[in-house]
């Protein structure tokens, strides 16, 4: 058994807080120093200390990070990069060529469409936007031999559309293809996508791993021996490494994820009660209502519904928009998966690079990234933002 599997034995919150780092043998330090060396001492030519080199290639602070996050993915290798969108550009240009094709879904973060549309499609990478929730929409879209990678986001964002993982994965493995899996709506805590058969997890860890809103990171996890070193050798050649002390802050989140997701499913689910009784409310879009499409699929493959609710309102994009200016605890911002409450518009915000395509979002939608403060505090904001639009 290897060492992460060893570790893959422990609780969640065991791994989170131990996996990928053992005190310093030097000083005893409880927690990694941030290694702020580009270069590492040789002990004669090619004489490495641990495999260190030139911090792009490896780098300890980063070291923990990628043991620690394979860890809770329940993976073998973990790669930290400095964005969500540098770990998938990485992903992409590792698995494949021009020429290839992928499915991507027709509903999710404008930045990831963007990515494919706008820069990976002119390199010759063709893409289709299929709804992930729909099993058949994605064997229909694959083309077996030409589909290297098929793509999902579960929940998906900002529609919280859910892939059913397992069903996905077969149909991908039989077409040649791999699974990706981003998942930063969930989060390791409520979904392990490798367990499920997923070939690569997607993070980025500017959400709820790092979980504190004051670094932007990105991260891959795989099972597969032979696609980490790909992965490794793109990681290197590409260069767009996390840094040593934004390693250490994904680090310093992931300990407590465990805690801050309970807390953030405790406040989404109460304020989803509020807001499907709410009469200005026109829909609630949140997994864990048992209305929603992929309820039952989202109790099956996640522990609990997650902190990102979506909603829509009487009254069009105005009042979306004045909604949005009206809360006071909820920030106006983009982002998501910190430990305060955010609310945004979709259409006019995170996701204004797809108007215009088939990934656009309705105009009336607001999305909140619910937050851990006092729950009371945050249903009393948003009656308040409704009441006066
Ligand atoms: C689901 C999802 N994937 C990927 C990304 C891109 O990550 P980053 O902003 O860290 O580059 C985001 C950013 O919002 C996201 O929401």
């Amino acid at each position: 058994m290897s060492e992460q599997q060893h570790r893959n034995k422990s609780g969640f919150e065991t791994r989170a807080i131990h996996a990928g780092y053992e005190p310093d043998p030097t000083t005893g330090a409880v927690i990694p120093p941030i290694y702020a060396t580009s270069t590492y001492k040789q002990d004669g030519v090619g004489g490495l200390r641990g495999g260190y080199e030139y911090s792009r290639s490896a780098n300890p602070t980063r070291t923990a990070l990628e043991g620690n996050i394979a860890a809770l993915e329940e993976g073998e290798r973990g790669f930290a990069f400095a964005s969500g969108l540098a770990a998938e550009d990485t992903l992409i240009r590792a698995t494949c060529r021009p020429g290839d094709h992928v499915v991507i879904p027709d509903d999710a973060y404008g930045g990831t469409f963007r990515l494919f549309d706008k820069v990976e499609q002119p390199w010759g990478l063709e893409h289709s936007a299929v709804p992930v929730s729909d099993v058949d929409a994605v064997r229909d879209a694959v083309r077996p031999g030409r589909t290297k990678l098929v793509w999902v986001e579960t929940p998906t964002n900002p529609l919280l559309n859910i892939a059913d993982i397992a069903a996905l994965a077969t149909l991908s493995h039989e077409a040649g293809a791999l699974l990706v899996v981003d998942n930063t709506f969930a989060s390791p805590y409520l979904q392990q996508p490798l367990t499920l058969g997923a070939d690569v997890v997607v993070h980025s860890t500017t959400k709820y791993c790092g979980g504190h809103s004051d670094v932007i990171g990105g991260a891959l996890v795989v099972r597969d021996l032979e696609l980490a070193e790909t992965l490794t050798f793109h990681q290197n050649a590409i260069g767009a490494v996390a840094s040593p002390f934004d390693s250490w802050l994904v680090l310093r989140g992931l300990k407590t994820l465990g805690v801050r997701m309970d807390r953030h499913c405790d406040n989404a689910e109460r304020i989803a009660e509020f807001l499907s009784g709410h009469p200005r409310v026109t829909q609630v879009i949140y997994p864990g209502l048992p209305e929603h499409p992929g309820h039952e699929l989202a109790a099956k493959q996640m522990k609990r519904f997650g902190g990102m609710i979506s909603f829509r309102v009487a009254g069009g994009e105005k009042q979306a928009l004045a909604v949005c200016e009206n809360a006071e605890v909820f920030t106006l911002g983009e982002s998501l998966g910190g430990v305060e409450s955010l609310i945004e518009h979709p259409g006019r915000m995170t996701h204004a690079s797809v108007a215009g395509t088939d990934l656009e979002v309705p105009a009336d939608l607001i999305r909140l990234s619910v937050g851990i403060e006092t729950a009371d505090d945050l249903v009393a904001d948003l009656d308040r933002a409704l009441s006066g639009a």
